[in-house]
């Protein structure tokens, strides 16, 4: 669970979960004078913590904290609602902490980076406490047994996303995701982005690896390298956002020298999060692209897709890309078949912007 201010984010639309150590002071400073209702984003804490929920937290002495308990601390000027697994030291000197449906454990928490505990929820207008002795009991129950539940949540939601993911081969489904979803923006990403980015890399990691081998560090490095890359050869890496959350990226531009080169501009790297596939995301950012390369005066630009990729070739014929034979299409495509005709060929596919 991260803080989210209620008042008005950085760049528009992006929930902030990071404070300077200004507001963070201020918010300690507060928390000493009364308890504060406030916002924590993310699922780490469901179903303690559902999205919609608003937290009462108030100060509390370290001393005080009891194994089940769910306490505010900051790390590298962010803020977390985490439940405490374990406590080291008599008098207590150590705080052990984790999100109920994380895998792993926050760093251990000292006195000095707890802010406060959260003592109630408000839920569709309900406030329910989080101290009465069944609350207690049942923190500390779900502190017994954080592991085995965070791993179970994980399968669960893996299958789920999995299962989301799958439903967007339905054209019927994906015509009523798209009337039910809220509109998406389309931007060109900035480095405030980078940490959205390498999520949807993580997305993308867990189609084929355990979550075990999602190094969130290298996927950062990943996300900025992507960036810089687009950048620097004069190509616009995308993003699209619904209600503040980044979903989906994809790069329009000329190649950069990480791969064989082609002239003229692609459409590369499109990706979509799982859960939000099928309800417009890729076709809102490649037609930003698009539009973008158009007022460029950009002649045409190129599609590749592998041809066992349906999704990806549908998106591209909709949005009237073409079969490119000319030869540097070939020879682009050649470059990445496999020795001996072996695995799937790829497709290249052109769109003509301005005659
Ligand atoms: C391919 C991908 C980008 C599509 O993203 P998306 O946001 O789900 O697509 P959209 O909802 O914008 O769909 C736009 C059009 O794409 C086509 N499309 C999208 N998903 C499809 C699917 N599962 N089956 C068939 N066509 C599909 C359809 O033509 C759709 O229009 P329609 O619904 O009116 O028929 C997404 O599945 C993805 O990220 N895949 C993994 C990465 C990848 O393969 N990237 C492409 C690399 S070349």
């Amino acid at each position: 669970m991260t803080f989210q201010k209620d008042a008005a984010p950085v760049t528009p639309g992006v929930p902030e979960t990071t404070l300077t150590p200004e507001k963070l002071a201020l918010l300690r400073q507060a928390l000493q004078v009364c308890p504060m209702m406030l916002d924590l984003t993310g699922l780490s804490m469901y179903p303690a913590i559902r999205p919609g929920d608003r937290s009462q937290v108030a100060s509390v002495d370290p001393n005080d904290i009891e194994r089940g308990d769910i306490i505010l601390t900051t790390r590298d000027n962010r803020i977390y609602a985490h439940r405490v697994i374990g406590i080291k030291g008599n008098p207590p000197s150590e705080w052990l902490v984790k999100g109920d449906t994380l895998l792993s454990p926050d760093p251990p928490v000292r006195a000095e980076d707890i802010l406060g505990r959260v003592i109630a929820v408000q839920r569709r207008g309900r406030l329910i406490s989080l101290l009465t002795p069944r609350a207690r009991a049942h923190g500390r129950l779900l502190a017994a047994l954080s592991y085995p539940y965070s791993r179970a949540f994980m399968r669960v939601a893996l299958w789920r996303r999995s299962v989301i993911a799958r439903l967007a081969n339905s054209s019927g489904i994906r015509a009523r995701r798209r009337s039910r979803t809220e509109p998406t923006f389309t931007r060109p990403a900035r480095e405030s982005d980078i940490e959205s980015i390498a999520f949807l890399m993580g997305d993308h990691q867990l189609q084929t690896a355990p979550i075990s081998a999602v190094d969130m560090e290298t996927l950062r490095g990943h996300a900025a390298e992507m960036l810089d890359s687009a950048r620097a050869v004069g190509a616009t890496l995308w993003v699209a956002e619904r209600r503040g959350f980044v979903l989906g990226y994809a790069v329009v531009g000329p190649l950069d020298e990480n791969g064989p080169y082609a002239p003229g501009w692609w459409v590369m790297s499109v990706y979509v999060k799982m859960t939000a596939r099928g309800s417009g995301v890729a076709e809102a950012i490649v037609r930003a692209g698009l539009h973008d390369a158009a007022s460029k005066h950009v002649p045409c630009v190129r599609y590749a897709a592998y041809e066992t990729n349906r999704a990806s070739i549908r998106l591209a014929e909709k949005l009237g890309f073409v079969p490119d034979a000319s030869p540097e299409a070939q020879a682009f495509a050649r470059h990445y078949e496999q020795p001996g005709g072996r695995g799937a060929r790829l497709v290249i596919l052109r769109k003509n912007l301005n005659p």
